[in-house]
């Protein structure tokens, strides 16, 4: 029983995607050392301790300011013994112990390096690591046979470890969307992933392709790859092809969260001359369609000298960099899926984040409404029909949830 002094300081819904959260973090000491221990629990391919870890963060980020006393915590959701330990430590000591001494650790370091070449998973990396291989150099003297994903993720390692700004998601988008008007006129593309939610920089930048009319969208990404390759701005890329159809998941049953969309895996080559050439990114309408067109002179001419102007100051900038030997350009992951326009509102919310909002959001479908969700579709298993929807707002509301905007997704 509490006593008449105590109040129930904090209140939080158990799943992540009931809650709004933006990227404030009032927490973020705590979040941090929970955020490590989740990756060292998921490079060592401890799912369930990974995804523990990373909703006790979630809920304290949450909160709408800082923990200062483990009484505080009492009646909140998803922190279980371990998580609490962590926190005590770190509310005792300034620290948590465990998050430390993970961090120092040498199989800790070594996963991190190796996991941070693009193409090597966790399995990948303990393989490694088992057979005495804990950096790049190790690595390259070690005569391993690395596929076409892991040289390119070898030879462009510090860009792809260095986070993308939104400048260059803004440039990126630029030209994909150049790409996309190019090969069929008509089509929509829309940011997703971190970008969405309103982060300022990222590990990679990931666009979603559709085209209004069902059907159009078949064969679009290995015309865009074309365009792309054409025009000298992939370094690497790897095109998996819709397999939703001839899958044999179940209705309700994907067999893995892995969906089955026409994907592009890719590294960009990001030049300063593409960076000089986008000025004015447009702004995304509210529900996040850019519908494709070609960009119309700037009929204001004095925004054009201004602009020149600003431009001769970066070519100046440019020489400057030549001469201290830099190089003028920057890889940069980019991911593109293409959805039919039937699925793209599924697409839109699968591929838009956090991965844990995600994740939350497949749970509560399945334990609290018997229902599942896919990037394809939303399936409800006890009346055994798809709930269409052209929205995330309307499979927020087939799910009975309050609808979350992407800039408080982000978990
Ligand atoms: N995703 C997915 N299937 C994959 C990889 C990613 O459905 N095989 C989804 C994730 O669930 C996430 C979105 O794609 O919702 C973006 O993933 P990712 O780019 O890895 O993460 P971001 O949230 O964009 O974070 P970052 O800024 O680090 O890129
Ligand atoms: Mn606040
Ligand atoms: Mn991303
Ligand atoms: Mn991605």
């Amino acid at each position: 029983q509490t006593s008449q002094a105590e109040v129930v300081v904090f209140s939080v819904p158990s799943y992540a995607c009931q809650r709004r959260s933006t990227l404030e973090n009032h927490n973020a000491v705590l979040t941090d050392a929970l955020a490590l221990l989740a990756e060292n629990a998921e490079l060592s391919e401890e799912e369930g301790r990974g995804v523990a870890f990373r909703r006790a963060a979630a809920v304290l980020k949450a909160l709408p300011r800082p923990v200062t006393s483990m009484t505080e915590l009492r009646g909140l959701p998803c922190l279980g013994d371990h998580s609490l330990r962590v926190i005590k430590d770190i509310l005792e000591n300034g620290a948590s112990s465990e998050a430390e001494s993970t961090k120092q650790s040498e199989r800790y370091k070594a996963l991190k390096v190796l996991t941070g070449i693009f193409g090597v998973g966790a399995k990948t990396a303990d393989r490694w690591i088992r057979e005495g291989i804990l950096g790049l150099q190790q690595l390259q003297e070690s005569g391993q046979t690395l596929n076409r994903a892991q040289q390119a993720g070898l030879e462009h390692y510090d860009d792809l470890n260095q986070p993308v700004t939104k400048a260059d998601a803004d440039v990126i988008s630029e030209i994909v969307e150049r790409a996309v008007v190019s090969v069929l006129p008509g089509a929509q593309m829309t940011l997703i992933g971190g970008f969405r939610r309103g982060k300022l920089s990222g590990h990679d930048v990931d666009f979603l392709i559709t085209h209004p009319e069902e059907g159009r969208e078949v064969g679009l990404m290995p015309k865009v790859v074309s365009w792309l390759e054409s025009q000298g701005f992939l370094l690497y890329q790897k095109t998996t092809r819709n397999s939703y159809l001839e899958s044999k998941d179940g209705p309700g049953r994907p067999s893995s969260n892995m969906d089955r969309f026409e994907r592009c895996f890719s590294i960009f080559k990001l030049t300063e001359k593409e960076r000089r050439r986008t000025k004015h990114p447009e702004t995304a309408t509210e529900n996040g369609l850019r519908t494709v067109s070609t960009p119309e002179p700037d009929p204001h001419s004095r925004v054009q000298i201004s602009e020149r102007s600003r431009c001769e100051d970066e070519e100046l900038e440019v020489d400057q960099t030549k001469q201290a030997g830099h190089k003028l350009w920057r890889a940069v992951r980019v991911d593109l899926v293409v959805s039919p326009i039937s699925q793209f509102a599924f697409a839109l919310l699968g591929w838009t984040g956090s991965k844990l909002f995600e994740r939350e959001l497949r749970r509560w479908a399945g334990h609290e409404r018997n229902m599942s969700l896919s990037s394809h579709a939303l399936y409800d298993n006890k009346q055994r029909i798809y709930l269409r929807a052209t929205s995330e707002e309307e499979i927020f509301a087939h799910l009975g949830l309050e609808f979350i905007p992407p800039s408080e997704r982000n978990t």
